[in-house]
């Protein structure tokens, strides 16, 4: 499948200028496909649910001008945050945190109050913080994350349900939370599950969705409450491999209402589906461009970049892939490469093993899908500064982050 940014890489003197505006390493935005990605979305659950939310998961890009871009297509978008720092982000970017889901994970009372303060919807990821919400006060609406026992990611890191995960309440103790909410006073309810990251299968969707309904409907059956809305998290994949398809959202969307309203024979009162998008929002629309910097010729063939694993963490973090170009006319391949940047860690890589033309210093490459969990990861490591951030929107280009300077990692320490 051809890339929704392919034949912007190739423009080879739009990406110079950029280069030589901004200097590489640089991440860059493209505002028309994040657009596309959020009304393609939108425009489905339209469709197919009579009550849906959308809370934008800021884990994956929290860049603020991005955040206001996505609020200015989508009026009503709420964020799925898992900190307070993402709580602020998405307050200074104008979204109403009112509307938005805080879930987190042992997470402190200080974590819980800054949540209580700006409104957000609670998430509990386990009874004990309950307990804990408990201290600070309790709101009158609150969800839990369903572990409904098993899950699915791209890897084993990003998978976030089954037996291994950290994340959320094992099916088998589940009523017992809701239980004790209810008898300690809290009146509206919601479900939460998220099993994991970038799935590309229909299938997993609909388990998922089966599993969530069972739960729903055995809890409110049980305590003889109603859920205000269910959310079934984030994980919509998109394809890094280039011979990956999209999820087609009119089939997915559709299969998953029909399991949905099944369940809910009253449709009108049935609850608000909630998303909680991250990749499939900002994945695909963010690149990085980088510049050669040297050529290495040892047991193996080394392209070095200027962006390493300090950049873009995924493949050291996962053995992620990332499909990458060089910027204008890729040409054909000559052999087998290493990327990697000038990290003093042999986990640098960006991609191994790769079949890639030859390049020179200087050449400019773009690695694509870096949208998602790629600044958003970003650090310091070998007191390295973080890169700089720029949307593109069709020729017009607009920094919106700089880049960091040695200057800005020490601005803590006053020796
Ligand atoms: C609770 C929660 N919601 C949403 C997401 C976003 O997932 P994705 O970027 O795969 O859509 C995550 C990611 O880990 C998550 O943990």
């Amino acid at each position: 499948m051809n890339h929704p940014l392919r034949n912007l890489i190739r423009n080879k003197e739009l990406m110079t200028s950029l280069a030589n505006t901004y200097g590489t390493p640089t991440y860059v935005y493209d505002y028309l496909r994040l657009k596309h990605n959020l009304n393609a979305l939108d425009k489905s659950l339209s469709q197919h649910f009579n009550k849906y939310h959308i809370c934008y998961a800021v884990k994956s890009n929290s860049n603020p001008h991005l955040l206001k871009n996505m609020l200015s297509i989508i009026p009503n978008l709420g964020t799925d945050c898992s900190s307070p720092g993402e709580i602020f982000v998405s307050e200074k970017a104008g979204i109403n945190t009112k509307h938005s889901i805080y879930t987190g994970n042992y997470e402190s009372t200080k974590d819980l109050s800054f949540a209580l303060d700006k409104q957000c919807y609670i998430n509990l990821d386990d009874i004990s913080s309950f307990n804990r919400l408990k201290q600070i006060g309790l709101p009158d609406r609150i969800s839990f994350r369903l572990n409904p026992g098993f899950g699915k990611g791209s890897f084993s890191g990003i998978t976030t349900g089954g037996k291994n995960a950290k994340f959320g309440i094992p099916a088998e103790k589940i009523i017992s939370a809701y239980k004790k909410a209810k008898n300690a006073g809290i009146a509206h309810f919601g479900l939460q599950c998220m099993t994991g990251s970038g799935n590309l299968d229909d299938n997993y969707f609909v388990e998922v969705m089966s599993a969530i309904m069972y739960h729903a409907k055995k809890i409110e059956s049980e305590l003889n409450i109603n859920f205000q809305f269910i959310s079934m998290g984030g994980g919509f994949g998109i394809p890094y491999y280039g011979h990956e398809s999209t999820l087609n959202y009119n089939s997915l969307f559709k299969k998953l209402s029909k399991i949905f309203y099944d369940a809910f024979s009253d449709k009108k009162n049935a609850p608000a589906l909630w998303i909680e998008p991250g990749k499939s929002i900002i994945g695909d629309a963010g690149f990085i461009l980088t510049s050669v910097v040297g050529l290495k010729k040892s047991y193996k063939n080394f392209i070095g970049l200027d962006a390493g694993m300090e950049t873009l963490m995924r493949p050291a973090l996962y053995g992620a892939f990332h499909q990458i170009f060089k910027v204008g006319d890729h040409g054909k391949n000559s052999g087998t490469f290493d990327f990697t940047g000038p990290i003093c860690e042999n986990t640098d890589r960006v991609a191994v093993n790769r079949e890639f033309p030859s390049v020179k210093e200087g050449d400019l490459i773009a690695i694509l899908d870096a949208g998602a969990y790629g600044y958003s990861m970003s650090h310091n490591f070998n007191t390295r500064p973080r890169s700089s951030e720029i949307l593109l929107n069709g020729n017009s280009h607009q920094l919106i982050r700089r880049r960091e300077t040695i200057n800005d990692i020490f601005s803590g320490c006053d020796v």
